[in-house]
């Protein structure tokens, strides 16, 4: 199946989660390696177009994400779950999805406001207009630089709490949560135990 089903993920969901899933943890590992180089760094600059590039990407896909997720089904959970377990799962969720907005956004207001006014060319292809910037640039440079800092741990904190409870369906409740981010789902079959 393409599109979801009331149980379980389609194809185009679960290329989705995982295509944006290792682009968001290379970038994580990227912006916490790139800070770190010294400016004399022959690799710096090309690792910051890098980051900026893949960043983008996020972006857009964060974008067509939501658009294919309001035009689909959610899945439920699992009957058998807790409502507060519900509840976290969805906060969860929502937490996630705003990081990848968030991220993006408050990274592309950092070097907006840069007074280095480094352009964005996104894979050496196209540039990236830089969003405007009224009032005091230091201050609002600063301000995008703390939130896509401190975005950043919250998300690793995101996904450390998503990983682990993805983990749990699978090894100790074991039910079906994590198979069907895995395989597509096929026709109106219920998840046993619904
Ligand atoms: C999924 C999207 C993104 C993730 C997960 C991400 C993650 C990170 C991380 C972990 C750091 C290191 C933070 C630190 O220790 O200071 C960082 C730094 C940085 N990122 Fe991103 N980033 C994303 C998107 C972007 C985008 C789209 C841009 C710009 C267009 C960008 C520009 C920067 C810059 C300029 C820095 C240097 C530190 C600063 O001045 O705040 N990032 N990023
Ligand atoms: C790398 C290990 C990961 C595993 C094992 C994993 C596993 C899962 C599973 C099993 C679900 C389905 C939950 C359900 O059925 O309700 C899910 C959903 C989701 N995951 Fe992950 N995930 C991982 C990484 C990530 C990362 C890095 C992100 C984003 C930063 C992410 C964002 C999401 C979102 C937003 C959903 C909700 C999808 C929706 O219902 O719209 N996941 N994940």
């Amino acid at each position: 199946m393409i599109k979801n089903t009331r149980h379980g993920y389609g194809a185009v969901a679960i290329l989705f989660h995982w295509v944006m899933a290792l682009l968001i943890l290379g970038m994580l590992g990227l912006g916490l390696y790139m800070v770190r180089l010294p400016q004399s760094d022959p690799d710096a600059f090309a690792l910051f177009q890098l980051h900026k590039s893949i960043g983008f990407v996020v972006l857009a896909l964060a974008v067509l994400r939501l658009l294919w997720r309001a035009v689909n089904p959610s899945p439920k959970l699992p009957a058998e779950m807790p409502v507060w377990e519900k509840g976290v799962a969805h906060l969860g969720h929502t937490g996630l999805y705003a990081m990848m907005f968030l991220l993006p956004l408050s990274g592309w207001l950092v070097v907006s406001a840069s007074p280095w006014g480094i352009p964005t060319i996104v894979f050496n292809l196209f540039e990236v207009p830089h969003l405007p910037v009224p009032g005091d640039k230091a201050a609002t440079e600063a301000l995008a630089s703390t939130a896509h800092e401190y975005g950043a741990y919250f998300l690793i904190l995101l996904i450390v709490g998503h990983v682990a409870a993805a983990f749990k369906h699978h090894f100790i409740a074991r039910d079906e949560t994590l198979k069907r981010m895995v395989r597509p789902a096929r026709g109106a079959r219920p998840i046993p135990g619904e």
